[in-house]
């Protein structure tokens, strides 16, 4: 029988630091409790990566492990797509660094994109179409960030919800009916200064009064970001189901971004997918931003969570505001 080419994600991998940080240790930072951290947000510790390691160092940890999974070496992967908004530096890609710390070829192509917390589904849908056009055989799709360096610790509105880590998955062309069925992405610029660093970029160079007045730092609208997320995370599961015409119980797993517990809980509720369907780790990982999708999907592969040709949903939203969903069949 001839079928449609899916991409398929063959492996999966991750870097969780060891550095764990809890609400106790924040509370000695900020003026905050364990009790409102938990209460309001669902996160009871986050990870924190070492001094000495680098967005690529984590990036490439993952990714190796995600090769490995998948039974391919550094030298079959022609594409790498990076999804964070922490790189190394500015320039170059951070996605270059990783290529060379995992020993890649040059016919690797390798770049990063900048969706925030979406990023792995941007990244997803980038390497879903070039497998689909048949322009790379093997590609690496990695989610990572390195929060606590651009985290400001004296902003209790911040500071408290996010952690480190990466999530990798490489994919591959499939005619078995398994792999993605559909990615759908929307951004909506009007609200870029609802999630943002101010200073650093073009529109507010580092100056010594960029620095003065803690520009480099993420900031954060919660409450505005929150209403969105709701909405849209909500919409974009919405809109992969109804593409694939498929009914919310078919769904197997749900693994969504996540930035607060009460914002799935409500997802749960508007889209019809019981909690026990959505794979969490926000309590011991925090917000993970672009890898907080592939630290859960990786998670509930390596328990055995999920199974062959069961349907996940992913959705996601971060600053942009960006947002997006992906239905597979694994
Ligand atoms: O990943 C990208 C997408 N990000 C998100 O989706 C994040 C969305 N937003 C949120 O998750 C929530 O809005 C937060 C967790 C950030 C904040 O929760 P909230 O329930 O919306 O709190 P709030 O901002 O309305 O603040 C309520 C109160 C305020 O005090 P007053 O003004 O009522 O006296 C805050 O100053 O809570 C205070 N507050 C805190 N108190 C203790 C804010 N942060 C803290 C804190 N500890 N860490």
């Amino acid at each position: 029988m001839n079928r449609e080419l899916h991409t398929r994600i063959v492996g999966v991998g991750s870097y969780i630091a060891e550095g764990v940080l809890t609400n106790k240790d924040l509370e000695n930072m900020v003026e905050t409790s364990d009790e409102w951290i938990i209460e309001r947000t669902g996160i009871r510790e986050r990870r924190i990566a070492p001094k000495q390691v680098v967005t690529s160092d984590m990036a490439a940890h993952a990714l190796k492990q995600a090769l490995a999974a998948a039974g391919l070496g550094p030298n079959d992967l022609d594409m790498i797509i990076c999804a964070t908004v922490t790189p190394d530096k500015p320039l170059p890609a951070t996605a270059a660094f990783v290529q060379q710390k995992i020993g890649a070829t040059s016919h690797c192509a390798s770049f990063d994109i900048a969706a925030a917390c979406a990023g792995f589904l941007y990244g997803l849908s980038i390497a879903d179409c070039h497998i689909r056009l048949k322009k790379a055989k093997y590609i690496g799709v990695i989610g990572v960030e390195l929060l606590s360096r651009i985290l400001d610790f004296k902003d209790r509105n911040t500071c408290v919800l996010f952690g480190d880590g990466a999530g990798a998955a490489v994919v591959t062309g499939d005619e078995t009916g398994r792999g993605i069925l559909s990615t759908h992405l929307f951004t909506d610029g009007s609200l870029t200064g609802i999630l943002h660093v101010p200073a650093g970029g073009s529109a507010n160079p580092a100056s010594e009064h960029t620095v003065a007045d803690r520009l480099h730092y993420v900031h954060m609208g919660g409450q505005e970001v929150f209403r969105y997320a709701v909405r849209y995370l909500s919409e974009a599961a919405q809109t992969a189901l109804k593409a694939n015409q498929i009914p919310p119980e078919q769904v197997d797993w749900v693994v969504a971004h996540q930035a607060n517990i009460r914002i799935l809980n409500t997802v749960s509720h508007r889209v019809g997918i019981p909690m026990e369907k959505f794979v969490l780790n926000i309590e011991r990982l925090g917000n993970t931003s672009s890898a907080s999708i592939p630290l859960a999907l990786n998670e509930a592969i390596q328990d055995g969570r999920v199974k062959d040709n069961e349907l996940i949903l992913m959705t996601a939203l971060g600053g942009g505001i960006s947002w997006g969903s992906a239905l597979l069949r694994w």
